[in-house]
């Protein structure tokens, strides 16, 4: 910055001028609702006839243009927000909306911040209603707990459809639900769902997991089969994953378990050099988990990349977690068809500590930052789910107690969209006021929106907590800060991004996995280098290219969080000046290994036995 020279200045100036005219020329039209749902549709209709890398990559750098909608009115509607000390979640938030109208924001952008909006509305009555009278007002409500059940009630025997178990705050990995049921034999089979909340309007709510079990009906006449599927009011039914799969005998993974057993491909590919279609089925069937009128226990857990199914203790299918439609969402079971249920049980449900239980606040509160004047070295943003409580309290009592961290040389603050439950939003925002280290966001938590909170924590890291060096991890890693902070005393602090650094990956073109990518969302054969999302630093000079890029629109969107700040990164080097990319193999991107500075997929038990280890022994080694 300092380096300006006066012409570059008068080009600047030159090109606000243009800008802010291009403002008043399109200000008094705002875009309609449906064109902020389908962005991109004026564009594909421009380059249906333009088809090289260059030219749609031309269209996909156009600077976008500002777009409204009126739950952004809502939601930085300055009325609304809490004042003083409760504002403090709210900081981040207050700079967003310019990134939140981007006419060409991320899928689930209006999405999220529609729901956030009712959402926020709802939470504000709520902390008004409790700070009007003492009374509490939430009495009436179900808090988050640990496990529900439901055995031999009248509502186990569903006529033909209902709800046999409300799952109160949602889903997180690790909890499971299990079923112990008897099929019915006169019927062809049964369904298991998992629901969301009813939309608005009374519409039905999604289907989170459609778990469709068809038996094999008398003399094994049909052929049995698990169809899982998802369904939503807007797109209806998603695709059907059946088990068996006798199409695609490639057995993709979710979690590392197979999408369908083996036992029950297997028996039917043997069985198809000669066999007649009944004994065919015969085959399958016996291997069938599910049977007419014998008792199963059934049980699906949630795990990191979808949910997997057991029954009777073998491992049967996995199906991986779609678009919009993420384990947190679940917000009760229901069963439809020929099932007869003994008893329904979830554990391992997110629970919120009580704060007035918590012998240690004081210990594990933010501390007050000294005055503005000294800069941090670091700034650690983490990203965490609304109902991931016990994550974030695990990593309260184990890294965020390192001195540099306690001491406010380090800041550590969570990243977190609004929830969709109520009691979730309630316990979060008690949480945010707590322990004073929490950002809460204005959408809702859609993994498709992760890089909104990635320029969220730049501008933390810029404009409220100004820091050095700025950090990104997650709620399920363990960040050795000390040993952060040793290798950044060696580096640069200007064009610096550390981290496992992925110097040369391609996008993913297989429309079924996880990680597809478009030609239009990145038309290149290959990504610029980036560093893995776990963790990685960033320099301040960096940061501040992003936040004033995204303040200017003229920094693309992308919703692979960690490949975008690499794409941003790109155009930093060749705007602004050299980039060191530091690689470091310490930072575990898929689990922890000893030595390391960064382990990623520990739970909350693994991450507060890390910091055992770390504080008894002083060597970083891994736990089971
Ligand atoms: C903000 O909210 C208040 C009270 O609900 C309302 O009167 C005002 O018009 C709102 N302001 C904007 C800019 O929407
Ligand atoms: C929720 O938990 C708190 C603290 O344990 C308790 O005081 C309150 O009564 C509970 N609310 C309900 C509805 O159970
Ligand atoms: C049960 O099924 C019948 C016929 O399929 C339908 O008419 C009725 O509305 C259903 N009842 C409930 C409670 O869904
Ligand atoms: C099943 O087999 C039994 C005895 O072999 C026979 O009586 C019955 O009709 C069969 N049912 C069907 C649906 O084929
Ligand atoms: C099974 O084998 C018999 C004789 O070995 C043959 O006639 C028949 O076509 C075979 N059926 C199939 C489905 O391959
Ligand atoms: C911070 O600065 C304000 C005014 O500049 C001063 O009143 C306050 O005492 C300072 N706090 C600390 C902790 O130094
Ligand atoms: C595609 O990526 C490569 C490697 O990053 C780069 O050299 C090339 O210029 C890019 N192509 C376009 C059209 O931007």
């Amino acid at each position: 910055m300092k380096k300006w020279t006066g012409g570059v200045l008068i080009i600047g100036l030159t090109f606000i001028l243009l800008v802010s005219y291009s403002f008043i020329e399109k200000q008094p039209q705002k875009q309609s609702a449906y064109e902020f749902f389908h962005p991109n549709e004026g564009i594909a209709k421009v380059s249906k006839s333009v088809d090289t890398i260059a030219e749609k990559l031309q269209t996909s750098i156009r600077r976008p243009h500002l777009v409204n909608l009126d739950e952004l009115d809502y939601l930085f509607n300055l009325t609304h927000m809490p004042k003083e000390e409760e504002a403090k979640p709210f900081l981040a938030w207050g700079q967003m909306r310019p990134l939140l109208s981007r006419s060409d924001s991320l899928p689930e952008t209006a999405q999220g911040i529609k729901e956030a909006a009712i959402a926020w509305k709802e939470l504000k009555s709520k902390v008004d209603g409790t700070r009007v009278s003492k009374f509490d007002h939430d009495k009436m409500e179900k808090n988050c707990s640990f496990s529900v059940s439901a055995v031999n009630s009248n509502t186990l025997f569903p006529s033909n459809e209902s709800v046999i178990l409300g799952i109160p705050c949602g889903l997180i990995v690790d909890s499971s639900i299990t079923l112990i049921a008897i099929p019915d034999g006169n019927q062809d089979g049964f369904q298991i769902e998992f629901v969301g909340l009813e939309g608005k309007d009374e519409q039905d709510p999604p289907v989170i997991l459609h778990y469709n079990v068809v038996l094999p009906g008398d003399n094994f006449t049909k052929e049995p089969v698990i169809i899982q599927n998802t369904w939503t009011y807007e797109f209806g039914w998603g695709k059907e994953e059946r088990c068996p799969n006798h199409k695609s005998p490639n057995n993709v993974k979710v979690d590392g378990l197979v999408k369908c057993n083996e036992q029950l491909t297997r028996s039917r590919v043997e069985g198809k050099s000669n066999a007649s279609d009944v004994n065919d089925h015969n085959h399958v069937a016996s291997n069938f988990p599910f049977l007419d009128g014998s008792l199963f226990t059934a049980t699906i857990w949630a795990g990191e990349e979808g949910f997997y199914a057991t029954v009777n203790g073998r491992h049967e299918t996995s199906f991986a977690y779609r678009e919009r439609l993420e384990p947190w969402l679940v917000s009760g079971v229901r069963v439809k068809g020929g099932l007869r249920i003994i008893s329904a049980l979830a554990i391992g449900l997110p629970v919120s500590e009580d704060i007035e239980l918590v012998g240690d606040v004081e210990d594990l509160k933010a501390p007050l930052m000294p005055n503005q004047s000294k800069r941090l070295l670091l700034l650690i943003g983490v990203f965490s789910s609304g109902n991931n409580f016990k994550r974030r309290m695990a990593l309260r009592r184990s890294w965020m107690q390192y001195e540099a961290v306690r001491s406010g040389v380090v800041a550590v603050r969570f990243f977190i969209g609004l929830h969709k439950n109520k009691q979730v939003n309630m316990e979060l925002w008690r949480e945010a006021q707590a322990y004073q280290d929490v950002q809460l966001m204005p959408f809702v938590d859609y993994y498709s929106l992760l890089t909104l909170k990635t320029i969220a924590v730049c501008i933390m890291g810029t404009k409220i907590l100004p820091a050095k060096y700025i950090m990104k991890t997650d709620d399920d890693a363990f960040v050795r800060v000390d040993e952060i902070l040793t290798s950044l005393k060696a580096k640069t602090s200007d064009g610096l991004l550390y981290g496992l650094v992925s110097p040369d990956s391609k996008p993913q073109r297989d429309k079924d996995n996880k990680w597809y990518i478009s030609t239009e969302e990145w038309p290149n054969d290959s990504y610029p280098p980036w560093a893995h999302g776990p963790g990685y630093v960033i320099s301040r000079d960096i940061a501040k290219f992003i936040v004033r890029g995204h303040h200017e629109r003229n920094l693309k969107l992308f919703k692979l969080e960690d490949v975008a700040v690499g794409i941003w990164i790109e155009q930093f080097k060749k705007q602004v000046r050299e980039v060191q990319y530091i690689n470091d193999d310490r930072f575990y991107n898929s689990g922890c290994e000893p030595n390391y500075i960064l382990a990623h997929y520990q739970n909350p038990r693994m991450i507060l036995c890390l910091w055992e280890k770390m504080q008894i022994e002083h060597k970083p080694d891994c736990c089971d």
